[in-house]
């Protein structure tokens, strides 16, 4: 672990697209899921060991790099799905394996993303698990305009979103960006291991696009959808779900307009895209 892992620089600058990371959050990523990851080797389940993924930058605190985005379709009929890489068998060390990846922007868009902080465990991150790929609304979110006007378990609709470019709560300003909480191919699946999702509508959103170039571009056209962006809500510290404008506390450490988890105060910039690799964990055996 580098120092700079250990103690993050705290930095007021905001950058909206970065280039490549290296080794440094690499090395970091031991601390990320779990003490014992070993980068040597792939142990036996399907999937995991080094992985290049694009993602929301970490600004503060003790998460050792950002956390993955989904890439958002939008359907005929208005609404939101996390688009899911192709499925396909491939020989892996001798033996066939079944595999959710397509190249996206010169990156390999894989199940292998989510796959820390124990969600390598949880039945939607299978490449062949019977799910739809919709956004669902989650229990309990954080939003009162979410506990008011839409219900648990309904698919997340574009309509829902129609105030994003003047919504605000009583966190940070108002105008940055709307919110919900979703879940992801967790359909009838126990809340403990459902896949959370952070999804913002944001202009901020079709501004990065404009400005971006290269692949980092070409991965924003491809992974963001009418200025909506989806994060798998996992925090890379300890595994927390983290918000935007979801906590007071994010206040009082410059996180009130970004994503801010209250475990240990970590901050996420979902305006700000980088592609980083960590160590995947293997998905459980099939
Ligand atoms: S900062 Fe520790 S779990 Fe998020």
């Amino acid at each position: 672990m580098t120092s700079d892992d250990k103690y993050p620089k705290v930095s007021g600058r905001r950058r909206f697209v970065k280039g490549v990371v290296g080794g440094a959050a690499l090395a970091g990523i031991g601390t990320a899921t779990s003490g014992t990851v070993n980068t040597m080797t792939n142990p036996s389940g399907a999937g995991g060991g080094v992985t290049e993924y694009f993602g929301i930058e970490k600004l503060f605190g003790p998460a050792p790099r950002g956390m993955p985005q989904i890439p958002v379709v939008i359907d005929d009929d208005g609404f939101l799905m996390g688009l899911w890489p192709k499925v396909s068998e491939i020989i892996e060390g001798g033996r066939k394996v079944t595999v959710a990846q397509q190249e996206i922007a010169g990156v390999t868009y894989s199940s292998d993303w989510f796959q820390y902080c124990g969600v390598q465990t949880y039945p939607g991150v299978k490449p062949l698990a019977d799910q739809d790929n919709y956004f669902r609304y989650a229990n309990n979110p954080p939003y009162k305009w979410q506990k008011e006007e839409v219900s648990p378990g309904a698919k997340v609709h574009i309509d829902d979103f129609e105030d994003y470019v003047t919504w605000g709560n009583s966190i940070g300003k108002a105008g940055v960006g709307k919110p919900a909480f979703a879940t992801w191919r967790s359909q009838d699946v126990p809340p403990q291991v459902q896949m959370p999702v952070q999804l913002i509508r944001s202009t901020i959103v079709d501004n990065l696009i404009s400005n971006a170039q290269g692949e980092t571009k070409q991965w924003l056209q491809e992974s963001c959808s009418q200025g909506f962006i989806a994060i798998l809500d996992k925090c890379t510290h300890f595994c927390c779900v983290p918000g935007f404008k979801s906590f007071t506390d994010s206040e009082k450490f410059d996180g009130a307009d970004l994503i801010y988890c209250q475990c240990h105060q970590s901050v996420y910039d979902p305006f700000s895209i980088i592609k980083d690799r960590f160590v995947a964990l293997p998905r459980t055996e099939e």
